[in-house]
């Protein structure tokens, strides 16, 4: 049996530790704090990259929160419920554990029903709010914030959104009434991610059942693309393949073969949305693995006639899709820029022949 629980590996699965996020979870404590003494919640706003830990320790704080019952709370995955009317239909459901009315009731009736029958202090989590329009983001904020002074509710607000600039989409109405405590997530970095996902080995795989090589295999993977997330779903993925070839160990090309597997189909998709001048670029990028901007332009040249103006313009761009890292080198003379491959150049090369 390579997995002793592989439900550690599904994207939902909350661990009973959340590390490096303890400054993170004592500022939603101090947040949900005051519902547990029968107060309103206050605001927070959770900020950071995808795959930082805002889900997580939201509901880390809220498991531990709701077993008191002193308050309500609704979690709504804004991706999935994405106009106010679906927000609204949620948090009723939420609150009263029943049915809201059948349709044909407008959303002021049913926001209306919420607040005349609100009795305990109402904890609302938005998670990755930016997926809502600036205008059904406003409106379901201002909305439940305007709740306390003309309804003489309790009710507090948990956003989290990748975007930091989120606040600043919000109008002048929602704007002036979000006061909230910003929560910050900064990107992991190896180290942390390599922990992460030691212990989620620790707890999911039988003992031995995942070679040294194979692991750190995955956490260079992880950590190239800074993606936690990613990082689980190949350890899940690589176990899967290891089992159908019936093997009592996951080995390095497992790891191999999952990446690839989502890589390839990705990288293709992404290729298709590219002209040949970025696919250019990108090509030689994946085949080097890591270089510098300037050395990056002089490789080019011999290729394809690009301007220097230009050739910023595509590596933003191939930044901006995250099919490419770039950073300032750590000894670089000056302001030297290196940019670094997510990909190698087999996967380019293959998700090249699927277009
Ligand atoms: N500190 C951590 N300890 C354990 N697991 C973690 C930690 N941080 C993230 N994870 C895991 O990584 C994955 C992504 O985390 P999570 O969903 O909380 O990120 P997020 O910031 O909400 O991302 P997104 O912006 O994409 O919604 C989850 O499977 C989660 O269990
Ligand atoms: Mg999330």
């Amino acid at each position: 049996m390579i997995f002793r629980k592989r439900e550690v590996f599904d994207p939902d699965y909350l661990p009973e530790e959340i590390p490096f996020r303890e400054k993170q979870i004592s500022q939603l404590v101090s947040c949900i704090d005051p519902a547990l003494q029968g107060f309103a919640p206050l605001n927070a706003l959770c900020l950071g990259p995808p795959s930082t830990g805002k889900t997580s320790t939201i509901r880390f704080v809220l498991r531990r929160a709701s077993d008191l019952e002193t308050f309500h709370c609704s979690y709504i995955r804004c991706p999935t419920s994405k106009d106010s009317y679906k927000i609204f239909s949620k948090i009723f459901r939420d609150v009263f554990s029943q049915q809201p009315p059948l349709s044909g009731v407008s959303k002021s009736v049913l926001v209306e029903k919420i607040w005349s029958k609100l009795e305990k202090p109402l904890l609302v989590v938005l998670d990755d709010v930016n997926f809502l329009t600036s205008e059904c983001a406003s409106e379901v904020i201002y909305e439940i914030l305007k709740a306390p002074d003309e309804h003489g509710v309790k009710v507090g607000i948990f956003a989290a959104a990748t975007d930091v600039r989120f606040p600043l989409h919000l109008d002048p109405f929602a704007g002036a009434v979000f006061r909230y405590f910003e929560v910050f997530y900064p990107p992991y970095g190896r180290g942390e991610i390599r922990e992460i996902l030691l212990r989620r080995v620790k707890e999911g795989f039988s003992e031995g059942c995942l070679s040294d090589e194979a692991f750190e295999r995955v956490v260079d993977i992880a950590s190239g693309a800074a993606d936690v997330r990613y990082g689980i779903f190949l350890l899940k993925t690589a176990g899967l393949i290891a089992e159908s070839r019936r093997a009592l160990r996951v080995e390095v090309d497992d790891v191999e073969r999952a990446h690839e597997g989502e890589a390839v189909p990705f990288l293709a998709k992404a290729l298709a949305a590219l002209n040949s001048e970025e696919r250019a670029v990108l090509g030689i990028i994946c085949s080097v693995r890591e270089i510098s901007t300037g050395e990056l332009y002089s490789l080019l040249s011999g290729e394809v006639r690009m301007s220097y103006r230009k050739f910023y313009d595509v590596l933003e761009k191939l930044e901006r899709l995250r099919l490419v890292d770039i950073a300032f080198g750590e000894k670089g003379v000056g302001r030297t820029r290196y940019v670094h491959a997510k990909f190698g150049e087999e996967v380019f090369e293959k998700a090249m022949k699927l277009l």
